[in-house]
């Protein structure tokens, strides 16, 4: 005859297990997910476009986004952390600031970071190309 210790010791690593269990698979069934979230920006307006006193550029856009993250949500989802950026080259290769970026082209690129209820975090973006600086302040 077992005491009531050692079945309520087996009850707890019977649940332990389990749980586990399903964990491995809410994380292990997140590799057949492959999101393919789409994304459409339109620049609205440039608001200003400016030299700053520092010698960098500073631009200030109105964005019409529309974006289908609906991909992105499984059963294993927490929360999606989205922001989108704005890249472009310079000769020095500074990241998000530069002078004379006037006619410059430049991508927006959306980035999403998926923290999942279990498992692993992952990322990815999906690059839009084809947007320009005007070519002179205003
Ligand atoms: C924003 O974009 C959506 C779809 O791309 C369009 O339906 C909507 O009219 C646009 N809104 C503005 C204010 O341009
Ligand atoms: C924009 O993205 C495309 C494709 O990834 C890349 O070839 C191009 O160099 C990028 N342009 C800028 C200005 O970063």
């Amino acid at each position: 005859m077992h005491s009531f210790g050692y079945r309520a010791n087996a009850l707890l690593a019977f649940s332990v297990t389990i749980l586990a269990l399903i964990c491995g698979i809410a994380s292990f069934s997140d590799n057949f997910n492959s999101p393919s979230p789409d994304a459409q920006v339109q620049v609205l307006n440039i608001n200003w476009f400016r030299k700053k006193p520092d010698g960098n550029d500073e631009v200030s856009l109105t964005l019409n986004i529309s974006a289908n993250l609906e991909s992105l949500f499984t059963w294993n989802t927490k929360q999606v952390f989205v922001f989108l950026a704005a890249e472009y080259k310079t000769p020095k290769n500074e990241l998000n600031q530069g002078s004379n970026l006037r006619g410059k082209d430049f991508n927006l690129t959306l980035h999403w970071h998926v923290m999942p209820k279990t498992g692993k975090m992952f990322r990815d973006n999906l690059v839009m190309s084809g947007f320009r600086l005007p070519e002179a302040y205003r």
